[in-house]
């Protein structure tokens, strides 16, 4: 395929950056996302000019690490990850718009690369446990409802991507902060901190600078893992419990 890209280029987070146009030719529609991107680099290495940041690690959907708006959506809008997006969803001749997440609390760093840390400091303020660790015990020790083990795995399997955030006309990281208050909340190792954690981790996302959360969706249906808006619920009905139960957040 032969295809024409709209990057967005920055040098860094004092600079305006602008959409700047490439070509890229012969590219295969076996390859992904972030293979064609790497194409690209290369011919802008060989030509001496500066190759497009853009933040990648595992390149199989499961570190969180890739993430750019294609065409106006988060990864693409297929529900997967950058990553794991493969050109076979293109056309042959198509013009493909690629910017960097856009959202207050990921701050740019270059072209298509954002600082996510703030994500790290949500989890930093409450998503642990104090259960002691060593060597894992017997499976059956601590029995847990298949249903709630389920929806806790369903929850854990949350990559921090952001793509949720990237999503929302709000800018809310709520589908991310549900996600880790979920999996946690619901087995039994989780309950000591369960109130402190979701009051500090509510806290930590406002401090943040994400925005609040109005039920739209879009984050979940962007969302390469399929966390559901019910996640949200169980943050929300998590929130009032631990307010109802005098609760307040580490300031
Ligand atoms: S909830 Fe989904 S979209 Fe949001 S960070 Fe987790 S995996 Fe990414
Ligand atoms: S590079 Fe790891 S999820 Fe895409």
């Amino acid at each position: 395929m032969n295809l024409t890209l709209k990057i967005w280029r920055q040098k860094g987070p004092s600079v305006k950056g602008k959409l700047v146009t490439y070509q890229v030719s012969d590219i295969s529609t076996d390859m992904s996302f972030l293979e064609m991107l790497d194409v690209l680099n290369e011919k802008l290495i060989l030509d001496g000019d500066d190759p497009v940041a853009f933040d990648h690690d595992c390149r199989e959907g499961i570190c969180g690490m890739c993430g750019v708006m294609i065409n106006g959506k988060a990864h693409g809008g297929l529900q997967t990850t950058t990553c794991q997006l493969h050109m076979r969803s293109f056309q042959d001749g198509d013009t493909i718009v690629i910017e960097p997440w856009r959202s207050r609390a990921f701050p740019l760093i270059k072209d298509l690369a954002v600082d996510r840390r703030s994500f790290d400091r949500i989890i930093q303020a409450g998503g642990y446990i104090s259960a002691p660790t060593g060597t894992a015990p017997e499976a059956h020790s601590v029995p847990v409802p298949k249903k709630d083990a389920d929806a806790a795995f369903d929850a854990a399997t949350c990559i921090g991507c952001g793509a949720c955030v990237a999503a929302c006309p709000n800018g809310s990281s709520m589908l991310f902060t549900a996600a880790k208050v979920t999996h946690l909340g619901l087995m039994p190792q989780g309950q000591p901190e369960r109130d402190e954690r979701v009051i500090n981790m509510v806290a930590q996302q406002d401090r943040e600078g994400f925005g609040g959360c109005t039920n739209i969706g879009e984050c979940s249906a962007s969302c390469p893992k399929g966390i559901s808006m019910e996640t949200i619920s169980r943050l929300n009905h998590d929130l009032l419990g631990a307010l109802r139960a005098g609760a307040r957040p580490k300031s």
